[in-house]
């Protein structure tokens, strides 16, 4: 579904990728891990379109992904940014119109406003709040709604761990379980290799802007070495 070949990505003179391939299959869940600064954000920014890559080849549903982040949604992309970036001044139900704003179905619109409704009963309860008076939990559950009103054939979540407390990161991985086998696909960076792994069906390991490692979730979880070596404890 989704063929990365061989992508550099770089800041200037600094190098984020170094000839990253991966892949990931129709209804797949795949977890790439790393430490800070590994490019895990970097490449989910090039798969979006928001950043230009150096060189390499990226590949949707057999086609070359478009350079314009909003033809990126159209056709059936969605990121998730790390740190939620919802809209503070926006109450939660407009949060979740804005991620539904290239679509013109209304029938399929109302069917995902229920749908992620029931997955996050929270976010119905506080609809007509505003983004930013929610808690952090509250706004990782909005930015994943957000993302998926745009109705996605793939997610791209970056870090929706990050910064919250575990009972609240086991929920929203639950959800992530459900949302997977309702038949989107999943790619998510994480420095959170258990949890990341607890949900993905296969993950790669990235340091230094180099996939050094990949395996079936099973393979990597059980080798308690490697991911001590690229992660820490
Ligand atoms: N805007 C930027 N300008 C310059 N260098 C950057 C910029 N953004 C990222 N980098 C550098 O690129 C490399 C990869 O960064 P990236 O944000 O992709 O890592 P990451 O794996 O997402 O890290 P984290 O876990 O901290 O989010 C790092 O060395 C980082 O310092
Ligand atoms: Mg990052």
């Amino acid at each position: 579904m989704l063929k990365i070949d061989n992508l550099h990505a770089a800041y200037g003179g600094i190098k984020a990728l170094r000839g990253v391939s991966i892949e990931v299959k129709p209804g797949e869940c795949v977890a790439v891990l790393g430490a800070n600064g590994a490019g895990k954000s970097t490449l989910l920014k090039i798969i979006s379109a928001v950043m230009k890559p150096v060189s390499g080849s990226i590949t949707f549903c057999d086609r070359k992904i478009p350079s314009f982040p909003y033809l990126v949604v159209q056709c059936g992309i969605v990121h998730v940014p790390e740190g939620r970036q919802i809209f503070p001044n926006l109450t939660v139900y407009e949060n979740l119109m804005v991620g539904a704003f290239l679509r013109n179905d209304k029938n399929g619109i109302n069917q995902d406003l229920e749908w992620v409704y029931t997955l996050f009963p929270r976010l119905k309860e506080r609809q007509h709040q505003y983004g930013g008076l929610l808690s952090g939990g509250e706004q990782q559950m909005l930015a994943i709604s957000r993302g998926l009103m745009a109705h996605p054939k793939l997610l791209l979540l970056d870090e929706p761990s990050l910064g919250l407390a575990p009972i609240i990161v086991n929920q929203i991985f639950e959800i992530l379980k459900e949302i997977n086998k309702s038949g989107t696909a999943i790619l998510i960076v994480e420095q959170n290799a258990y949890k990341a792994l607890s949900v993905a069906d296969r993950g790669y390991i990235m340091a230094t802007g180099v996939i050094e490692k990949s395996g079936t979730s099973k393979e990597l979880l059980s080798d308690e070495k490697l991911l001590k070596a690229y992660l820490g404890d």
